[in-house]
């Protein structure tokens, strides 16, 4: 059964609207693991839209599980992640104006940065994801680039409204995972990824963990977060 990292960022953005003390992204992180999350994973943006730097420090404390740190590639987020210490990060690409991450990493755009850092990541402990277009050509330089895992971006597969549209960014998507996993590296899968898409992208079996937020943060508003996580988890299994 593939691993469920939670994406709790949108729990913050709710509480950022305001400027107030709730809703808590740690109380968050504390009941999506009793709903069986593998894994908590958060965005510290350079914007700092919605997680903030003193979330992530109580979260490295807190979580039970695995903390994920998605962030770009830049040297401020950087250096404080060499300080935090997460599980593992993910990079990703980062543009201000975007309502959420467009697109993978362009990896053969930064392969001198991204050969410098992975492995100043790896000595401190801590396990590097790329997350990447479902390109196998991304996948194989990002093997050559020695990262732990990949993530493959779905939000493409998720956007689309033909059934033969979906088929196809499907398949992009299996080819890059098989590819992954023929070179060895851990493969997860994420961006808007929701409670009826999801189930295809499981029957892929080289997609080892699913990194899902907007989805499972907006069927709480309904049915509670612990009980939204728990769905989720019955449909990975
Ligand atoms: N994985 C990565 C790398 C992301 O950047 C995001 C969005 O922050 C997600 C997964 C979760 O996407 P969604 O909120 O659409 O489920």
């Amino acid at each position: 059964m593939a691993k469920l990292g939670v994406n709790i960022d949108h729990v913050a953005t709710l509480r950022q609207a305001r400027g107030t003390k709730y809703p808590d992204p740690l109380s968050a992180a504390l009941i999506a693991e009793k709903g069986g999350a593998d894994q908590i994973t958060v965005h510290l943006r350079e914007d700092r839209r919605h997680i903030q730097d003193f979330d992530v420090r109580l979260l490295r404390k807190t979580v039970q599980t695995e903390l994920n740190l998605e962030m770009a590639l830049s040297k401020e987020i950087v250096t404080f992640a060499l300080d935090i210490k997460p599980n593992l990060v993910t990079l990703v690409p980062e543009k201000r104006k975007e309502l959420t991450t467009e697109g993978g990493l362009d990896v053969k755009k930064h392969r001198k940065a991204l050969a410098d850092l992975v492995p100043s990541f790896q000595k401190a402990g801590i396990r590097v994801s790329l997350f990447i277009n479902p390109d196998v050509e991304d996948v194989i330089l990002s093997h050559e680039l020695k990262v732990d895992a990949i993530e493959i971006h779905t939000g493409a597969y998720a956007e689309q409204n033909r059934d033969e549209d979906r088929a196809r960014e499907l398949e992009r998507i299996r080819m890059a995972a098989k590819k992954g996993k023929e070179l060895d590296l851990w493969v997860a899968a994420g961006h808007g990824l929701h409670y009826t898409n999801t189930q295809a992208v499981t029957q892929i079996k080289e997609i080892v963990e699913f990194n899902i937020g907007h989805s499972i943060i907006a069927r709480a508003v309904f049915v509670g977060l612990e009980q939204a996580v728990r769905e989720m988890k019955a449909l990975l299994s």
